[in-house]
């Protein structure tokens, strides 16, 4: 018996892995997590599976659910949304399932924020414009951030950042990032990625507020912000360039002479 931690993406039920899709066709236990995740996902368990909806459980009813599982030898697929690597609470039910001796696997999924990259048709790491994604949260309803890991500390790098969780903090957010990154740095607000209701806004740090507070917008959505998002006039990597060497590592092998 196996309890299968599985990212089932942004919402197009599309883009879940094949893994994890394949597990969940197997699975006599599921459990995934609200409404994140897409029905037709869901709808892929076996017609008999045990099906539970965690959002209104606690941490102790979800385990018990595991644990009845593990008892009748029966696999669950737990499943979540994005990717099981962040926010999403994985770990905490991890350390429970270490302590009964209960034997888990993690499957990847598509995580949120690559998916509103895509939907924005954009690199994020632009050679010689930004070269690392900062992936963080504000605290608003949630447990505190980490006083090192303040927006403003991160701002300082003027990377692109991708705020989750945060778009019903947004003045306490373009307050800690203007003064680092400027009112007319480039900022994409996405709503519900990929999914049928999906709206993606446009703007920059000074105009961003009034946009989101007129489509109405707070939750389910991620702010991405930095010189990425308006891609003009970057360097060409060297990964293509024709006089770079091709070889693994160190000088171009020497010709064979015959
Ligand atoms: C609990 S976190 C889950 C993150 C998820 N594990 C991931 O990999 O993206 C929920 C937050 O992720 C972001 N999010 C999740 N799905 C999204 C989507 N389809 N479009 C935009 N933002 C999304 C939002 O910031 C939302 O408030």
């Amino acid at each position: 018996m196996t309890v299968h931690f599985i990212g089932a993406g942004p919402g197009a039920p599309d883009l879940i892995t094949v893994r994890g899709l394949n597990l969940i066709r197997r699975a006599p236990v599921l459990l995934y997590a609200g409404s994140l995740v897409p029905e037709a996902v869901i709808a892929e368990a076996p017609r008999d599976a045990e099906i539970t909806d965690t959002t209104s459980l606690t941490l102790d009813e979800i385990i018990d659910v595991i644990r009845r599982a593990h008892e009748r030898g029966l696999d669950v697929a737990r499943v979540h949304s994005g990717d099981v690597s962040i926010y999403s609470a994985m770990a905490e039910q991890c350390r429970r399932l270490q302590a009964l001796g209960i034997p888990y696997e993690i499957c990847p999924g598509v995580p949120s924020f690559a998916a509103a990259a895509a939907r924005l048709g954009l690199e994020l790491t632009l050679p010689e414009v930004s070269q690392s994604v900062v992936l963080t949260r504000t605290a608003v309803r949630s447990t505190r951030m980490p006083a090192t890991e303040d927006l403003e500390t991160f701002a300082r790098s003027r990377a692109v950042m991708a705020i989750h969780l945060s778009v019903g903090n947004l003045d306490a957010v373009v307050a800690k990032l203007v003064p680092h990154y400027g009112a007319d740095c480039p900022v994409a607000v996405v709503f519900r990625a990929t999914w049928p209701d999906e709206l993606i806004l446009r703007g920059t740090l000074e105009t961003i507020r009034t946009q989101v507070q007129e489509a109405g917008l707070v939750r389910t959505a991620l702010i991405l912000v930095g010189q990425a998002l308006a891609p003009e006039g970057f360097a060409e990597s060297h990964l293509y360039d024709p006089n770079r060497c091709r070889c693994e590592s160190g000088p171009p092998p020497a010709r064979n002479p015959t």
